[in-house]
């Protein structure tokens, strides 16, 4: 998939599908898959470094994941996030780093909200980078939502989403993701734009879905309303475990093809 192709793909009503990535092996597996797209989200700073919110992530290890997803993940389109308080940094500091995340193959970047941010979305795409949009549960802004609270309820607030939504597409992104809204806001929403909406927890309407990836595979005790498991991973991951220790206890590993003699 290629930056034209999220355009092509709306217009032609084609569903885009995305998963989180954050690693060389995982890359490399999912580039063998139909999925469209990958994104290296700040979620890593939950499911890679163990921290309860996104807040903690920053610009460097996001450049050093999309390095090693890019390397794996040749065929497919990949996003990196923009972390915490990075749109925000001066424009000499903010520059440095889209170099760093631009360096490291990433073909957009993803940032959240948008008021405030416009004049740094608009030097972004002045300087060639497509710009994914991120709106309703930010989860950045946890801390003024007190939680992960599903936003875009009320009549306002509902007006408010949409009104950004149409911002960052009057600014020039390419796609927005839609997190945590009620189906009806995400229909209108995706409707309206001409650009693609990417859904997580915001219905079948949106025009892609994203998922993070190891929600998807059961890596995680994360069971968001949103969210399916395609697989239980994480049960196949300890008992192959517990298999291996038996083996290990009883002599049973390794065997003689697996000794050099
Ligand atoms: O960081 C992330 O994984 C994300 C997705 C949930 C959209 O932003």
């Amino acid at each position: 998939m290629k930056i034209y192709d999220w355009k092509l793909k709306k217009i032609n009503k084609e569903k885009i599908s995305m998963l989180t990535c954050y690693d060389f092996t995982f890359a490399k597996i999912l580039n063998q898959t139909k999925i469209d797209a990958l994104l290296v989200g700040d979620s890593s700073s939950m499911v890679i470094h163990g921290n309860e919110n996104t807040i903690g992530s920053n610009v460097e290890d996001l450049a050093q994941m999309c390095a090693s997803v890019v390397k794996g993940a040749k065929a497919k389109f990949v996003v990196c996030d923009l972390p915490f308080g990075f749109a925000f940094e001066s424009n000499d500091s903010f520059v440095a780093g889209i170099k760093m995340i631009m360096a490291s193959g990433a073909h957009a970047v993803k940032i959240e909200g948008v008021d405030g941010l416009e004049d740094k979305i608009s030097m972004l795409i002045q300087m060639g980078v497509p710009v994914m949009g991120h709106l309703g549960l930010t989860p950045q802004s946890i801390q003024k939502f007190g939680g992960f609270k599903v936003q875009g309820k009320s009549d306002e607030s509902k007006k408010e989403i949409f009104k950004s939504a149409q911002k960052l597409e009057s600014l020039g992104a390419f796609s927005v993701v839609l997190e945590c809204i009620p189906s009806d806001l995400s229909e209108t929403i995706s409707r309206e734009l001409s650009i693609p909406t990417i859904g997580i927890g915001a219905g079948v309407n949106a025009d892609g879905q994203i998922l993070v990836l190891h929600d998807f595979l059961g890596l995680t005790d994360f069971k968001a309303k949103f969210v399916r498991q395609y697989m239980n991973a994480g049960e196949l991951v300890k008992s192959a475990v517990d298999h291996y220790v038996d083996d290990v206890n009883s002599v049973q590993f390794p065997n003689s093809d697996e000794t050099y003699l």
